[in-house]
C-alpha cells in the first residue's frame, strides 16, 4: 500500500448494487464522510455530500442506491446521480456532480487515494 493510500475495506465487503461502505475523511473535516459502492463490478467512491446542499446522501446508513439500483440517491430531496461519474441526472442539482475520490481495488482490498482530497 502506497503512503498516499488508505485501506477502507476488503473487496467482499462491497456487494454489487447493494449497501455502500461509509468511511471517515478527517482530512476534510471532523464530520465529513465518503462512501464507496460497487456498480457493474467496478468500485466507485465519492464524498458523501449532495451537490445541492452539502449533507450526507444516505438517510439510512449505507443506503445509496435508488430502487432501480441504477442511480445513487440523495434521500433528502431525491437527487439521482450516475454511479459511474457522479453526474446528477434528476433533482434540484441536475447537471452538477458528486465529488469523486480515487479508489483502487487490488489484492482483494479496496483503497482510496488521499492525493486529490
Ligand atoms: S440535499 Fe440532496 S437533493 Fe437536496
Amino acid at each position: 500500500m502506497a503512503s498516499n493510500e488508505r485501506l477502507i475495506c476488503q473487496s467482499d465487503a462491497l456487494v454489487e448494487k447493494s449497501h455502500g461502505l461509509r468511511f471517515e475523511l478527517p482530512e476534510l473535516g471532523e464530520f465529513v464522510t465518503g462512501f464507496a459502492v460497487r456498480y457493474n463490478s467496478v468500485v466507485y467512491a465519492y464524498i458523501n455530500q449532495c451537490a445541492h446542499v452539502p449533507i450526507e446522501l444516505d438517510w439510512n446508513e449505507g443506503d445509496f442506491f435508488d430502487l432501480s439500483k441504477n442511480y445513487l440517491l440523495c434521500a433528502t430531496h431525491g437527487a439521482h446521480y450516475n454511479p459511474t461519474d457522479g453526474y446528477c441526472v434528476m433533482g434540484p442539482c441536475k447537471g452538477k456532480r458528486l465529488k469523486s475520490i480515487k479508489v483502487v481495488e487490488r489484492n482483494n482490498e479496496i483503497l482510496i487515494s488521499l492525493d486529490d482530497l
